[in-house]
């Protein structure tokens, strides 16, 4: 089925000036960009968009990292998209991603790992609503 997905391209590879190379492997895979923008997130804008996580012991960092600079975040939209960008992102921690995947190639830890992506259809809807208001999201 055609389905949507969140995808943040986080601080350290914006500034590794790899933007194009991952924008590059979306398209390749048939997942078009229908919305983006770069911003740089403020405290209450990270903690909020991974409250999900507020218990785990990685929040504080995880926060403290997508707030050290400038993101780029885009909603996709393919065939399979949500699963189609989980592969082509490779495992959370980049030591365990697959050879050819977006954290193989650019992430450096757990942490500073390049790209979030929603993990399923729900957390897409909610995490494309807490970015992009319906009318910047530009389908077909
Ligand atoms: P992301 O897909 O953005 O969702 C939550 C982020 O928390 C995850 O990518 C990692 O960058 C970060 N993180 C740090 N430690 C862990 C961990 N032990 N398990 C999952 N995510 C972690």
């Amino acid at each position: 089925a055609i389905e949507r997905t969140l995808s943040i391209i986080k601080p350290d590879a914006v500034a590794k000036n790899v933007i194009g190379q991952i924008y590059s492997r979306f398209e390749t895979a048939g997942l078009k960009i229908i919305a983006a923008r770069m911003t740089h997130l403020s405290r209450a804008e990270a903690e909020g968009f991974y409250a999900v996580h507020r218990e785990r012991p990685f929040f504080k960092d995880l926060v403290e990292f997508m707030i050290s600079g400038p993101v780029i975040i885009q909603a996709l939209e393919g065939e399979n998209a949500i699963a189609k960008h989980r592969d082509l992102m490779g495992a959370t921690d980049p030591k365990k991603a697959e050879k050819g995947t977006i954290r193989a190639d650019f992430a450096d830890s757990i942490d500073a790992n390049a790209v979030h992506g929603s993990d399923a259809a729900e957390t897409a809807a909610v995490e494309i609503a807490y970015f992009f208001p319906t009318l910047n999201v530009y389908s077909r």
